[in-house]
């Protein structure tokens, strides 16, 4: 297995430059699905994540052709499957995001339940209650784990989400796309990515508003065609460099940032005495002005406090003066970092689902292990201050959702090895 060897770098400093983002592609791709003719993706990702999703669309007869390593054409002239198998879902959970469009090209879905993951259990039920509103009969089979979801033409409903969740609002309005009649999403999703989606669809022809607002009304259409789209800038990618830029003391310009993404980042980092400007290359991140204080931190929906910066920016807290409050409001089980950061000198306690960071403890390099995607990137921030040598394991949880994550770290001047053992 792969480690990360990262030593105590001093401050970063210099430009980084931001990928497409992850959380965007993933349901972007999936609704390409939608489509009877080529789709051109720009920005894309050089993400494992990515290569799984090919893998799953090509299985189910999209003609998916990279052009480059940031550019894909995804043709699916007629869908041959409708079935998602369980090792490639098992691979990655976002591949539910295939049965919605499935279901409104074919008729019909057969996919493996998703799962949990070490974060929490990630049920689907607001997806399939979201389904079935549109008309949709669900057939689950909970002892093979897959879900079955038929319907001959979807038809327009209003959709209240329980919780306004990401994956769900996509599913639905990729499955609404295609329905007869109008549907209203209430309770969804506001996040960016949404909005990219659905700037995406109504580039295919789909007829999509109020994106990025609690309120979504999709107008269903016949049909949809081919476009070609750029995928927007990551913003949790946006958000690690900013943090890293504050545990390191350092400065750091964040290119094609987009800052309006990242406003409650920056709300919380500026508490802490970071120094952040919008300027004409891009986002200038210093935290190396002010001494830096604590603060406490709440995760909401978009666009409260983003959870995935939750484990980096509990990182940063273990190094500042005074005592902070992390509040994990999203997933049940986010805190799996904690035992990671304590090994490495930290003093943190969970009560729940809150984390008491008692701050300024100093950092010794240790072994430690990424426990997911952002909690692994939160142990390479941590080793990039902490004493000697931090060995970080279980790192392809990182390289599945960062393009060129160490690279881009040691042109800032962090001394990361990647082994292979
Ligand atoms: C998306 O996951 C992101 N993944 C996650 O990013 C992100 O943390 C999450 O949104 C919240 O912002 C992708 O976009 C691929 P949700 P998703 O449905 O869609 C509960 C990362 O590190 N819920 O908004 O799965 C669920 O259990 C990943 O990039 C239900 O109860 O998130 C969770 O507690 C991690 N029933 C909460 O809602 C449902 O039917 C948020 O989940 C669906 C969700």
């Amino acid at each position: 297995m792969a480690k990360y060897l990262v030593q105590k770098s001093g401050p970063l400093k210099g430009e980084v430059g931001i990928s497409g983002a992850k959380n965007a592609v993933l349901p972007i791709m999936a609704a390409s699905l939608l489509a009877n003719e080529k789709c051109t993706l720009r920005d894309v990702p050089a993400l494992r994540d990515v290569n799984v999703l090919s893998e799953l669309l090509q299985y189910l007869g999209a003609d998916v052709e990279k052009i480059d390593d940031n550019i894909y054409t995804i043709y699916t002239e007629d869908i041959k499957c409708v079935e998602a198998p369980f090792d490639l879902v098992k691979r990655m959970r976002a591949s539910f995001l295939v049965a919605g469009p499935l279901l409104a090209r074919k008729g019909r879905a057969k996919v493996y339940m998703p799962g949990g993951c070490t974060i929490g259990a990630r049920p689907i039920e607001l997806h399939l209650k979201g389904f079935q509103a549109l008309g949709a009969e669900i057939n689950q089979n909970d002892v093979e784990s897959y879900v079955e979801i038929s319907c001959n033409r979807l038809k327009g409903a209003v959709i209240y989400l329980d919780f306004p969740s990401v994956g769900a609002t996509e599913n639905i309005m990729m499955a609404a796309s295609l329905a007869e009649g109008t549907t209203v999403i209430e309770n969804a999703a506001e996040e960016p990515e949404i909005v990219d989606l659905a700037n995406f669809l109504n580039k295919m022809g789909a007829k999509v508003k109020g994106a990025g607002t609690e309120t979504i009304k999709i107008e269903g259409v016949e049909s949809l065609s081919g476009c070609s789209h750029g995928i927007i800038p990551d913003r949790i990618e946006t958000g690690t460099f900013m943090v890293a830029a504050a545990i390191t003391r350092g400065e750091i310009l964040i290119r094609n940032a987009v800052a309006s993404h990242v406003k409650a980042i920056t709300a919380k980092l500026s508490e802490c005495g970071v120094i952040i400007e919008e300027t004409d290359e891009g986002l200038l991140v210093r935290g190396n002005v002010n001494p830096l204080i604590s603060t406490n931190i709440k995760t909401m929906p978009y666009p409260g406090f983003p959870t995935d910066i939750q484990s980096p920016f509990m990182a940063f807290l273990t190094t500042v003066e005074g005592s902070s409050v992390v509040i994990e409001n999203i997933f049940e089980n986010r805190f799996m970092h904690v035992p990671e950061l304590n090994r490495m000198g930290a003093s943190i306690k969970v009560e729940g689902r809150s984390a008491i960071i008692y701050g300024a403890r100093p950092l010794q390099g240790s072994k430690v292990i990424a426990t997911d995607l952002r909690a692994g990137a939160a142990m390479v921030l941590a080793g990039l201050v902490a004493e000697g040598t931090t060995e970080i394991s279980e790192i392809y949880h990182i390289e599945r959702g960062y393009e060129n994550f160490i690279e881009k770290f040691r042109k800032l001047g962090a001394t990361i090895l990647r082994i292979d053992e």
